[in-house]
């Protein structure tokens, strides 16, 4: 790899232990991936990390980074945390993860780091411009970032993350470059989309087909960034697609010569209504009809879910069985504070989390729902309903977010 003056000393130890050490770890990332330099990037989005499932020896290697005076040299923002600081006892948060996490976060923040604790910074002020060279974790973010913004990165984790944030550099590769961001897989969508949760259908069944590959979707000539941010989300969990194309719709498919830079799909994919009928059902498998936990808010919610989460609930009461969580951003909760939404929220008996969310809390553990008695999630997230069966131990069903609401209240779902 080539290395600038500056990126040069970086590796000789003149920025300090930490820095070369960082700059040593996206070197060898770099060239187990032939890139041929590093690029800068404008923005980090810190991946994870879930304190729930992380043991200490991490968090004392950023404690010994903050403590030798390293500091994060780009805008980064902090994806969502494991606590709500507000909830932690309604939402029986285990005690554990309050102190891992908030030492971890007091680091972040002395390290310069933006605590938005979301996993969706593009509605809380990281926003790149197209093209611009970024290193974001969290793969309904990146996908987002890649897809809909035009920005470049690869799903970065952890490690790799901080590394950027503290060099102000990522190896160039993957979808840094220009050829690797073409369409591969042509989706010809046919089914009409109504709402966000039918994009997250849609995603959710494309990538269980294209696993890692950048698809291409023709027939859908618009779509709100609600709309794109569930698709997305979706596509990167039940595959692991990192990019996607709308012809027409985002910014590097103004057309559909532009998404395909001269090649061929390796493949064509109809989705029908009878497709959409399949993966609703593949992703709906709650047996029973009670309404015992509604999530909405995968990824956080935008003020404007909020605003039609308020006006669907508004002097309405959640049915006392039910346990219902509305995950947004610290940001976006302020927002809502002040337009009156959380009120309406918080009256009808549901909770308006912040920097948090039913997966990453792991506050729906085993031993949890088992007590209460809880066996569905119900959610209008296509990504939430994937996970919830392995990581909230229930079993989904999807609705929109009108719906949701409705069976929340009533304490039933139906199909
Ligand atoms: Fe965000 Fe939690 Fe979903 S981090 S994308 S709300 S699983």
């Amino acid at each position: 790899m080539q290395f600038t003056r500056e990126e040069a000393a970086m590796l000789d130890g003149d920025a300090g232990a930490s820095v070369r050490r960082a700059m040593q770890l996206l070197v060898a990332l770099g060239e187990a991936y032939g890139a041929d330099r590093m690029v800068e990037v404008s923005s980090v989005h810190l991946a994870g990390p879930n304190v729930a499932i992380l043991d200490n020896e991490p968090i004392d290697y950023v404690e010994e980074m903050a403590s030798d005076g390293t500091r994060f040299r780009v805008p980064t923002t902090t994806t969502t945390q494991s606590v709500d600081w507000d909830l932690n006892r309604e939402l029986a948060i285990p005690g554990e993860n309050q102190s891992k996490q908030e030492r971890l976060t007091r680091l972040f923040a002395q390290m310069g780091a933006i605590l938005t604790h979301t996993c969706a910074p593009y509605i809380a002020g990281n926003i790149p411009n197209w093209g611009e060279h970024i290193a974001w974790g969290e793969s309904s973010a990146v996908i987002y970032a890649n897809s809909v913004l035009g920005a470049r990165t690869n799903r970065e984790g952890e490690a790799t993350t901080i590394a950027s944030a503290i060099t102000g550099r990522t190896p160039n590769y993957g979808y840094h470059l220009a050829e690797n961001r073409r369409g591969e897989y042509l989706v010809i969508v046919e089914a009409p989309l109504s709402d966000a949760t039918d994009y997250g259908v849609l995603g959710h069944y494309i990538g269980s087909l294209v696993g890692g590959g950048v698809p291409v979707f023709s027939g859908v000539n618009q779509a709100t960034t609600d709309q794109l941010k569930q698709m997305g989300a979706a596509l990167a969990s039940s595959g692991g697609v990192p990019l996607y194309h709308v012809v027409g719709v985002t910014p590097e498919a103004r057309d559909s010569e532009e998404a395909w830079q001269g090649c061929r799909p390796r493949e064509t994919i109809v989705v029908g209504e009878r497709e959409m009928k399949t993966a609703y059902d593949h992703l709906c498998k709650a047996t029973v009809e009670t309404a015992d936990v509604v999530s909405l808010g995968c990824p956080h919610t935008s003020i404007q879910e909020l605003k039609e989460i308020a006006t669907s609930i508004v002097g309405q009461r959640i049915n006392p069985r039910t346990m219902m969580w509305v995950n947004t951003s610290a940001a976006t909760k302020m927002l809502s504070d002040r337009m009156g939404y959380t009120q309406a929220i918080e009256a009808a008996g549901a909770f308006l989390v912040k920097d948090t969310c039913p997966i990453n809390s792991q506050a729906l553990s085993k031993a949890f729902v088992v007590e209460r008695g809880y066996k569905t999630l119900i959610t209008n997230s296509a990504k939430q309903a994937h996970y919830s069966p392995a990581m909230c131990n229930l079993m989904p069903c999807l609705g929109t977010l009108s719906e949701c609401v409705r069976w929340a209240v009533a304490g039933r779902w139906s199909k």
